[in-house]
């Protein structure tokens, strides 16, 4: 259904160029960033995640291709990695274009990248998802995905 197609060094640098902005906005909509500051440090979170952006190694950047019509629907980063003598498998970011949502797109393309890992040898995949992203969790629950690790956080009032 559908085919992942690996960005070119210009698409690359497009797709980061939308994903600074979406991380900013996403911080500061989570109250962890102040938005004068959210551009700067989304850029400092993308260079320490990909210090050698699209040649770093392990890292996959590509979009989702509808094999029905050639049509790019959305787009994921994954890495295929191995670290300390396991294969390593970690989504790090799906992105469906809003008007394609809800028609298995994202399903489909876990399919290609969970089946990419496995080929590779690796005997799981993970990912990070924020407690209140209730699409995206309903998404990895029903692919069979489970929380391994719990960031706990309460909110402070002044004195
Ligand atoms: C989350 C996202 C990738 C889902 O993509 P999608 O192509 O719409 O997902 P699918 O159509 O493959 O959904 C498969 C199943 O996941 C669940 N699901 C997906 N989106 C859902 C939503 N918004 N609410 C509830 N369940 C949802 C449903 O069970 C769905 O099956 P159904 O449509 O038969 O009910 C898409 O909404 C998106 O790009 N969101 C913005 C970016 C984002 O949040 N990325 C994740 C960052 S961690």
């Amino acid at each position: 259904m559908v085919r992942l197609e690996p960005m070119t060094e210009e698409e690359f640098r497009s797709a980061l160029e939308r994903a600074v902005p979406r991380n900013a906005e996403r911080r500061v909509r989570r109250g962890e960033w102040d938005p004068s500051e959210a551009i700067a440090a989304s850029r400092r979170d993308f260079t320490q995640l990909l210090p050698q952006g699209r040649a770093t190694p392990g890292f996959h950047f590509c979009f989702i291709v509808d094999e029905a019509d050639g049509r790019r629907v959305g787009e994921t980063w994954y890495q295929l990695d191995r670290k300390v003598g396991k294969w390593f498998a970690w989504i790090d970011w799906i992105w469906i274009e809003p008007e394609h949502r809800r028609r298995g797109f994202a399903r489909a393309a876990f399919d290609r990248i969970e089946a990419d890992a496995r080929r590779a040898g690796a005997d799981r995949i993970g990912l990070f998802v924020h407690a209140d992203n209730p699409g995206a969790r309903a998404l990895y629950e029903r692919l069979g995905y489970a929380p391994s690790a719990f960031r706990m956080e309460k909110p402070l009032s002044p004195d």
